[in-house]
């Protein structure tokens, strides 16, 4: 039984699925799907009936799912479109006039993690190792100042990112700093990670004998447009 979400009032998040209720926000099986208490979390707080809500990178739809059930209105694109009400468009050039949406979410590839298509737009296709991650990152992060009406919010949901044999990649760090060159930041929360690697026990021995960490938690930035 998925649970209901509920209003929280830290800066530690902590869901036990990824959808809620009747599980109808975005698709569980989609890999990198955002927990929906998020964006129900986010909504509450930031938006107000009929507004308009943006996801640029919208993959299997969890932002526009839990707007609309929340009587906001919604707008999704991501270059592997995976549903009819998403658009197949670059993140980095939105068909969207300035200042229209109310509140923007985003939630990137975090380096190469997840093959999400063959589509060479693909952002997962960049290693964040390399300036290209943050040069694509930059424009989308300057196509969503864009987009937003001033004095509203927008929110990014990322992971730092490690690979065995490779240097550790502070895509969280990284990427608040270019938030700053153009929001105001709001809070940063911190938000639990389950997924499968956590519950196999073999990648926590690997852990230890490798002497390296698993990703236990993804940054979430909450920023705001100036007025
Ligand atoms: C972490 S997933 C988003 C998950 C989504 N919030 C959900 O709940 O299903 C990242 C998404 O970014 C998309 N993406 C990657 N590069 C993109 C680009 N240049 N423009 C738009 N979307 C892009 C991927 O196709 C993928 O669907």
């Amino acid at each position: 039984m998925a649970h209901k979400p509920v209003m929280m009032t830290t800066t530690l998040w902590d869901f036990p699925s990824q959808q809620y209720g009747d599980e109808s926000q975005g698709d569980k099986r989609y890999r990198g799907a955002t927990p929906a208490y998020i964006l129900w979390n986010l909504l509450q707080r930031y938006t107000r009936p009929r507004e308009l809500v943006v996801d640029p990178m919208a993959g299997s739809g969890t932002t526009l799912d839990v707007a609309r059930e929340l009587n906001r209105r919604a707008l999704g694109y991501d270059v592997n479109v995976t549903r009819k009400d998403i658009f197949n468009c670059d993140a980095r050039k939105l068909p969207l006039e300035d200042a229209k949406a109310a509140f923007v979410f985003l939630d990137p590839p975090y380096s190469t993690h997840i093959d999400y298509s063959d589509d060479p737009r693909c952002i997962g296709k960049l290693d964040a190792r390399t300036p290209a991650y943050y040069e694509a990152m930059e424009k989308v992060i300057g196509e969503v100042h864009r987009i937003l009406k001033p004095g509203r919010h927008m929110a990014l949901y990322v992971s730092d990112s490690f690979q065995k044999g490779k240097p550790f990649c502070p895509i969280g760090f990284e990427l608040f700093q270019r938030l700053c060159k153009r929001f105001e930041s709001v809070d940063i929360i911190v938000v639990t990670r389950h997924n499968t690697t956590l519950d196999r026990n073999h990648y926590h021995t690997a852990a230890i004998e490798g002497n390296y960490f698993l990703r236990g938690f993804n940054y979430l930035f909450i920023m705001k447009k100036d007025n």
